[in-house]
C-alpha cells in the first residue's frame, strides 16, 4: 500500500513558481520510487494572492495548510508590491503561516558540495568539510516583543523593542537542537549574549539543565559576536548551532554565504508535531524571474527535508541529497554557480538530471 500524504504547494512569486515546478518534477519520481501517494494541494500566497484575492495570506490557504502533512513554499515578494501597506505586503504570508502553524524552529543546513569550493568568498581550505545546521528560534524574542514609539517631555522621540523569552519557549527549541546533534556529530553550540542580556542568562541556564538528558552530546556556550567571527574563521568545526530569533536571523544569513550560491540552501520550519514548512532560503529573485535559469537546488533540498522531518523517511531524503551532490559533482550547474558553459543547465534541466539519478 502506498503511503498517502497531503502536501500543500505554495509557489508564490517570481522564481518561486519556477523552482517549485522543478522540485515537484523530482518529487514525482520520489513518489513512484518510494511508494507514496501524494496529493498536491495548490494554494495562493504572497503578491500573487494580493493581486487575485486582495490579501497576501487568504483564509483558504491557511485552512489547507493546517490540514496538510507538509507545506512546500517557493518565495514571495517583488518590486510590484514593495509600496503596499505593511498588512498587504507579501511577507505577511510567511509570518502569518509560521505563527498560525506554531512553527517555532527554523533549520538551515549549511553544507559544502564537493566541486563548489570556488563559489565561496572564503578560501577553499577554510570551507573544506563545512557541514553544520543552524537551529533558530522563530516565534519569540525581540521580533515579537512589545514595540513602542513615543515622544519624551522635550519632544524627542524614543522607541523600544522588548526581547522576551519564556523558559518553555527556550526548552522546546533547545531539546530539538540536542536531538539533532544526537543524530549528527553530537556537538552543540548554544549562542547567546549572556554577558549582558538577562534573556540570554535564562537561555544558558535552560541549556545547562536540559543537557543532562543528552549526556552523549558535547555542549559549548558561545557569545554571539564571537560566533560571528568563528563562522568565517573555522566554519568546519561546527555541528549544530542553536540560538534565539534575531541572533539566528543574522548568523544564518552569514552562514548562508559560506558555501557559495544562495540558490543552494534549503530550510525547514517545524513545530511540535510532524507538520513542517519547507522553503528555500532565497527570495523571489525578481532580477532573474521568468528566465528559467534559477537554481532549483534549494527548493529540491527543502523537499528532501520534508521527506526527513515530516515523513520520517531518511532513506528517500538522503537519496535525493545524494542525487543533487552527484549532479553538482558531475559538473552540471545553473548560471549562479557556473563553471563550464557546456554544462550549464536551465532550472528544469537541472531538476531532470537530479530526478534521473534517484
Ligand atoms: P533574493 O534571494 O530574491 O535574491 C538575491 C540574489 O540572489 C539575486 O541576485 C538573485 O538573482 C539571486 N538568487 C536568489 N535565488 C536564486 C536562485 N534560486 N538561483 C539563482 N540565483 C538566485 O533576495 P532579494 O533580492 O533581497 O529579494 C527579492 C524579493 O524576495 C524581495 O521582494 C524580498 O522581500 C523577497 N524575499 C522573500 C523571501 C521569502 O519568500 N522567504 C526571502 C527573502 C527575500
Ligand atoms: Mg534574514
Amino acid at each position: 500500500m502506498a503511503t498517502k500524504k497531503d502536501i500543500v504547494v505554495i509557489p508564490g512569486d517570481g522564481v518561486g513558481t519556477e523552482v517549485m515546478d522543478a522540485a515537484l518534477a523530482v518529487l514525482d519520481v520520489v513518489q513512484n520510487k518510494y511508494n507514496y501517494d501524494f496529493t498536491y494541494h495548490q494554494a495562493l500566497a504572497g503578491g500573487i494572492a494580493t493581486d487575485t484575492v486582495g490579501v497576501p495570506l487568504p483564509d483558504e490557504t491557511l485552512d489547507k495548510a493546517k490540514k496538510a502533512d507538509a507545506i512546500l513554499f517557493g518565495a514571495v515578494g517583488g518590486p510590484k508590491w514593495d509600496n503596499h501597506p505593511p498588512h498587504l505586503r507579501p511577507e505577511q504570508a510567511l509570518l502569518g503561516l509560521r505563527k498560525a502553524l506554531g512553527l517555532f524552529s527554523n533549520l538551515r543546513p549549511i553544507v559544502l558540495f564537493s566541486g563548489l569550493e570556488d563559489s565561496s568568498s572564503l578560501k577553499a581550505e577554510v570551507i573544506q568539510g563545512v557541514d553544520f545546521v543552524v537551529v533558530r528560534e522563530l516565534t519569540g524574542g525581540i521580533y515579537f516583543g512589545e514595540k513602542q514609539r513615543q515622544k519624551d517631555n522635550n519632544g524627542y522621540e524614543y522607541a523600544s523593542d522588548v526581547l522576551l523569552y519564556h523558559e518553555h519557549e527556550i526548552e522546546r527549541i533547545v531539546r530539538l537542537a540536542f536531538q539533532m546533534a544526537q543524530n549528527r556529530k553530537k556537538q552543540l553550540t548554544s549562542v547567546d549574549k549572556a554577558n549582558v542580556l538577562e534573556s540570554s542568562r535564562l537561555w544558558r541556564a535552560v541549556v545547562d539543565r536540559v543537557k543532562t538528558d543528552y549526556p552523549d552530546v558535547t555542549v559549548e556556550h558561545m557569545l554571539v559576536d564571537n560566533c560571528a567571527m568563528q563562522l568565517v574563521r573555522r566554519p568546519a568545526s561546527f555541528d549544530v548551532i542553536v540560538t534565539e530569533n534575531m541572533f539566528g536571523d543574522i548568523l544564518s544569513d552569514e552562514a548562508a554565504i559560506l558555501t557559495g550560491s544562495i540558490g543552494m540552501l534549503p530550510s525547514a520550519s517545524l513545530g511540535e508535531g510532524t507538520l513542517g514548512f519547507y522553503e528555500p532560503v532565497h527570495g523571489s529573485a525578481p532580477d532573474i524571474a521568468g528566465l528559467g535559469i534559477a537554481n532549483p537546488t534549494a527548493m529540491i533540498l527543502s523537499m528532501a527535508m520534508m521527506l526527513r522531518h515530516s515523513f520520517q523517511d531518511e532513506k528517500a531524503a538522503s537519496d535525493v541529497e545524494k542525487a543533487v551532490e552527484k549532479v553538482v559533482h558531475m559538473g552540471y550547474r545553473t548560471q549562479d554557480t557556473k563553471v563550464d558553459s557546456d554544462k550549464t543547465l536551465t532550472t528544469m534541466q537541472f531538476a531532470e538530471k537530479v530526478a534521473s539519478l534517484i
